[in-house]
């Protein structure tokens, strides 16, 4: 088995070798300016670690755990156009430094490169590596039209908010790991396990990022600071503290957080003031620790590989304190 130090090493090594194409250069530079621009890997880690687990050598799951950074590079692409994103790993986005439509075709031929990396799987696990990671997508893409509709409506539901990130986050890394253990042929009980883990991990990783948009250092974070406020999406700390309101201040909150005409200046520090005075930051770091715990749970039942199991629960343990 092999350390986390030693498997994200392999993935960069694997990524630079890459070669994706050259002209027409607006279609292939973005693709290559996102890669480079680096970013955690803990989507491709977790494939490794999830073959390893389960006793395959890593080797084997490589070109599906780069397939996967590609496809989650790919949604970053097109997810920066419709947030407005203006700054993604600390650098432009790709629709800033060229254009939209450049954005979205390279985005798009990302995808279409990721769906053949997955491809070079072994042939006797190729139909349901193939199937969970179809079925992942079209998710990432029904989670990513529920949080634009959601930027329509004044307020949601809890439920709502939890099953929106369960679809547009939660489910790759749940994927990621689950895609490991197919290729290890786990037994489905194994690759259920696993999935429930990852999926935890996921709603936490994703309230942990809607956190770190309010309350993070943008040097490190490198995204705009309080992007969320200022297009009013709806996070865990808006659905947190519209929970906590009531009567006219409720109201208050709801017109300010929904209102995109304000200078955005003067709307964060609103926003920061009252999610300060409800102590929001220290309710949400509790729900990160909830959904990291209940995907312990799945994990103590996996029995194969002990030492394993410990080492990506303490790599879920700092990402989950991670600050970028
Ligand atoms: C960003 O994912 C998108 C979310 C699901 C929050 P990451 O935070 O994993 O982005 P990189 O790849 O490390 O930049
Ligand atoms: C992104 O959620 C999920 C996907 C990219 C599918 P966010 O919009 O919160 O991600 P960031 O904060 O831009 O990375
Ligand atoms: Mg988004
Ligand atoms: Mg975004
Ligand atoms: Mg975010």
């Amino acid at each position: 088995m092999h350390s986390i130090d030693f498997l994200q090493a392999e993935i960069e090594r694997e990524l630079s070798e890459l070669n994706l194409g050259t002209e027409p250069a607006n279609l292939y530079e973005p693709m290559e300016y996102i890669l480079r621009l680096g970013g955690k890997r803990m989507r491709p880690l977790f494939v490794l670690l999830g073959a390893e687990l389960f006793g395959a050598p890593y080797t084997k799951a490589l070109k599906a755990a780069l397939g996967i950074e590609l496809f989650h590079n790919f949604t970053l692409l097109h997810d920066d156009i419709m947030d407005k994103a203006p700054v993604r790993r600390g650098k432009p986005t790709v629709h800033e430094k060229w254009n939209q439509d450049i954005a979205i075709l390279s985005g798009d031929a990302l995808f279409v490169k990721a769906g053949e990396l997955m491809m070079q799987v072994d042939d006797e696990v190729i139909k349901p590596v193939m199937q969970l990671f179809y079925k992942t997508a079209t998710e990432v893409c029904e989670g990513q039209q529920y949080d634009m509709d959601f930027g329509r409506l004044n307020e949601i539901s809890r439920e709502d908010y939890l099953s929106m990130i369960t679809l547009k986050t939660a489910v790759l890394p749940a994927c990621c790991l689950a895609t490991g253990a197919i290729i290890a042929q786990a037994s489905p009980a194994d690759c259920q396990r696993i999935y429930e883990f990852g999926k935890n991990i996921g709603i936490a990783f994703q309230i942990q990022d809607d956190l770190l948009d309010a309350y993070g250092d943008n040097q490190k974070f490198g995204k705009r600071p309080c992007g969320d406020i200022i297009e009013g999406k709806k996070t865990f700390l808006f659905s947190e503290t519209c929970q906590l309101l009531q009567g006219k201040e409720h109201l208050d909150f709801l017109s300010l957080y929904n209102n995109q005409e304000m200078h955005a200046h003067e709307k964060t520090i609103q926003v920061l003031a009252i999610f300060d005075r409800l102590g929001i930051s220290s309710l949400t770091y509790q729900a990160i620790q909830h959904y990291f715990h209940q995907g312990i749970e799945h994990l103590s039942h996996i029995k194969t590989a002990p030492q394993q199991v410990m080492e990506l629960r303490m790599f879920c343990e700092k990402l989950l304190l991670r600050e970028n």
